[in-house]
């Protein structure tokens, strides 16, 4: 354990906690609050009394120079070298979590692209839209990047065990990794309420797959108690070293606007660690120097899972209020988000949004971001649906630039695509209002007979069409 280089703050009481003394479930043993890692050298955190991204900005001690390590990080791209090869160890100066880097249990994860989305812009009237398209992982979402960091911290530490409950993209991810590391894993995850394809590669990866007859937030509180009686390692978000895997999304999106941020990004919400972790690491990049402001970060959730949106909407002073989640885009049914109050805090901070969005609009952004050739699932179409919806309530302007974070890849969840172009997906009611657009997106499979008169014919009419 590098214990000189990092420290555990809790986001509620302020508490610093040393990584050796942590507790099982990553929680404040004071007030039971979620922790967040900070880099007493150089995070604007580092001195007392001050939380991660809240308060002044106090002068760092050891600020690394932010021209020598864009220079180092470009320079990585060329290595052969595995952990110069992936896209968040390449950045292991701002993740110094780690005694040794050199043995992180990598797959080449991040350096993930960013697509233009230009049918989308043009549509919404906007001069520059982009998807950061982190399904294009090595198990096909964005919980690699978070799930390469904290494992690694898993392994070095010598656990030979580690779970998580899921949605179904974290139990893939951890499978994977584990496997890598030649460790085990067990996953919790709500019956009949995840995709096949995410079941299945955590089968395929090696992890005990538990499904339990409950939801994502009651395999959470199952898990809660297991990981307190047994010898595992919670590798759920609450775990404050995914975050830091996670926030390298934030570094890439940088590097690629040559170190001048986008003005918006826009991101799914579910247990709504991911909106954090991109706040944390567009917050240290300008504190560190590497960039001059933050972009607004708005999260969009499912009308069907929408607590973070109805805290934000009431402000009465309560705590956030767990609700039964239910939406088709399974990834993000959750009603009790474990870190609401950092997703909540980078939307403040930053000047950005919460919006949610129905059935119908993730269906029909999801067919949008298809037709431009890039797949994505339902989970992270809330983007584009969510943006529509800021677009027209005048909170985005023509000129901004906008990137949606795209969580994961359209093959996590294919039944949901059949589905909606067999015509079954959405209840009528769903669909009132949007029929028409809907017939426009879907598309029809054809039965013909073997011969190329058949197949002609077709062609013809989809020409004259
Ligand atoms: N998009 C996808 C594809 C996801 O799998 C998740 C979360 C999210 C968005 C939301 O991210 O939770 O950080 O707000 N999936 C978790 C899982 C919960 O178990 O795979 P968040």
């Amino acid at each position: 354990m590098h214990e000189a280089s990092h420290q555990l703050r809790c986001i509620g009481c302020g508490a610093v906690i040393l990584p050796g003394a942590v507790e099982k479930n990553f929680r404040c043993v004071d007030c039971g609050e979620l922790l967040e890692v900070e880099y007493p050298s150089w995070s604007a955190a580092g001195s007392a009394n001050q939380s991660a991204t809240g308060g002044p900005i106090s002068s760092p001690r050891r600020m690394p120079n932010p021209g020598a390590l864009r220079w180092l990080w470009q320079e990585r791209l060329q290595s052969r070298l595995a952990i110069d090869r992936s896209g968040v160890w390449r950045f292991r100066e701002l993740l110094p979590i780690v005694e040794h880097p050199e043995k992180a249990v990598t797959l080449r994860e991040g350096n993930t692209p960013l697509y233009l989305l230009p049918k989308s812009a043009e549509k919404l009237g906007l001069d520059q839209l982009y998807a950061k398209h982190q399904g294009m992982n090595p198990t096909g979402s964005f919980k690699d990047t978070g799930m390469t960091a904290a494992l690694s911290q898993a392994h070095q530490l010598g656990f030979d065990w580690v779970a998580c409950a899921s949605t179904g993209n974290t139990s893939a991810s951890m499978a994977a990794y584990a496997s890598r590391a030649g460790m085990n894993s067990l996953v919790l995850l709500p019956e009949g309420k995840i995709s096949w394809s995410k079941l299945s590669q955590a089968l395929d990866y090696g992890a005990v797959a538990c499904q339990l007859n409950t939801d994502f937030d009651g395999c959470v509180r199952v898990l809660t108690d297991v990981v307190r009686r047994a010898p595992v390692y919670l590798l759920n978000s609450v775990n404050p070293y995914r975050l830091e895997g996670q926030k390298t999304a934030a570094f890439e999106i940088a590097e690629e606007f040559d170190w001048q941020v986008p003005d918006h990004l826009i991101v799914p919400g579910g247990n709504l660690a991911n909106s954090s972790a991109l706040g944390k690491g567009f917050l240290e990049m300008m504190h560190l120097g590497l960039t001059s402001k933050v972009p607004k970060i708005s999260v969009v959730q499912a009308e069907g899972a929408n607590p973070l949106y109805l805290y934000l909407l009431q402000q009465d002073g309560r705590d956030i209020q767990p609700m039964q989640a239910d939406t088709r885009a399974t990834a993000i049914r959750i009603g009790n988000p474990a870190s609401w109050r950092k997703a909540a805090r980078v939307i403040q901070e930053t000047g950005g949004y919460c919006e949610q969005v129905s059935e119908a609009e993730i269906a029909l952004a999801k067919a949008d971001i298809g037709q431009e050739g890039i797949g994505c699932e339902p989970a992270s179409a809330v983007t584009l649906a969510g943006l529509k919806k800021l677009v027209r309530e005048g909170k985005v302007r023509r000129d901004e630039s906008v990137v949606l974070l795209l969580t994961g890849h359209t093959l996590k969840d294919s039944e949901y695509v059949i589905d909606f172009h067999q015509g079954t997906l959405l209840s009528r009611e769903e669909s009132a209002g949007h029929q028409h657009e809907i017939a426009e997106r879907r598309r029809a499979t054809l039965s013909l007979d073997a011969s190329s008169d058949a197949v002609l014919r077709v062609l013809e009419a989809a020409i004259q069409a």
